[in-house]
């Protein structure tokens, strides 16, 4: 019988705090704006002051970071408006390192939310092209980096990436510029709302010739392999909650932090089941970041970050 908390805190294996954990972010261009996204209740499209103030209430609550992602004013074949110094992400940046002092300030690399096609890459003949795309990740990477982002998170899963990043920061003398690397990420379901938030659906086919099938474990670890060989400071999979496995395989066969994204679609439905009532949110959020802690990682990206560090604290 373990009925005192005292008694259950003391042989608790997992515990997990708001520093481990990072909260996405949606920029848009503008001033003062500040509008709820329908598919993730109680996050916001935010104009990059409006982005600054969410940032420094995310630092007051002992969050570890924020996770930019941009929506362009326009967008174009090639995603220009992605990999330019003065985009939304850019100038979202700069406010946030103005105003924070302490949070980290991570950037999402990748061109699906600037692209009018909506793939993650350089589109040709119908086709995503791996190697052309390298390049504009590279520039955006680095326009982010100029901007004050301590750490790039590219996520579009080309082949490469991390290398051509790693290489294009060091050659600015950024070398001090960490890169999270999307190392495993699955052709996943579960990003539908982001999607809507971030107008980012492909406008033909799908992503699966370039993120990972659901059945697939070993291939992670190979992802994960040449991400951390290409320089890779911290490797992540995602989503989380439907491959637990994969965090547990992953954890164990490689020694770079391990962070995991506990996506969109995993917010929403706990988010839509707790408006109805049918479960307890905040006993469903604290069991389910604990199981992406106890299954082994060692950061968690989630838009339940604010709520969960409110909870306690
Ligand atoms: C961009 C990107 C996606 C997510 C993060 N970066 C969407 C996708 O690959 O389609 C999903 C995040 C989420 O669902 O919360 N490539």
């Amino acid at each position: 019988m373990r009925r005192s908390e005292r008694l259950r805190s003391l042989v608790r294996e997992t515990r997990l705090g708001p520093e481990r954990l990072i909260y996405p972010i949606f920029v848009v261009a503008g001033r003062g704006l500040r509008r709820e996204i329908a598919s993730l209740p109680a996050c916001f499209h935010l104009s990059p002051d409006e982005a600054a103030r969410e940032a420094r209430e995310v630092e007051r609550l002992g969050i570890a970071g924020v996770l930019l992602f941009g929506l362009p004013e326009g967008k174009d074949a090639t995603g220009s408006q992605g990999w330019s110094e003065d985009g939304v992400v850019p100038r979202a940046v700069r406010a946030i390192r103005d105003e924070c002092k302490e949070l980290l300030v991570v950037t999402d690399v990748c061109l699906c939310e600037y692209t009018s096609h909506g793939h993650c890459g350089v589109v040709e003949g119908g086709e995503v092209k791996n190697d052309p795309t390298l390049d504009l990740l590279a520039k955006m990477a680095l326009a982010h980096a100029r901007a004050g982002a301590h750490v790039v998170a590219p996520s579009d899963m080309m082949d490469g990436r991390v290398g051509a990043i790693r290489r294009a920061l060091d050659a600015q003398g950024l070398g001090d510029v960490a890169v999270l690397s999307y190392a495993a990420k699955y052709a996943s379901a579960f990003y539908g709302p982001f999607r809507e938030a971030a107008d980012s659906a492909p406008q033909f086919g799908d992503r699966r010739g370039y993120q990972m099938d659901p059945a697939n474990v070993r291939e992670a670890l190979r992802e994960v392999r040449l991400d951390v060989q290409e320089g890779a400071d911290v490797v992540m999979v995602k989503p989380a909650l439907p491959y637990l496995d994969v965090i547990r395989a992953v954890r164990e066969t490689c020694d770079v932090p391990v962070a995991a994204y506990n996506v969109s679609g995993e917010y929403a439905m706990v988010k839509a089941a707790a408006q109805r009532g049918w479960i307890d949110e905040e006993r469903v959020v604290k069991e389910t970041l604990t199981a992406i802690a106890r299954a082994g990682a060692d950061i968690i990206l989630t838009y339940h970050a604010k709520d969960f560090a409110r909870w306690s604290g």
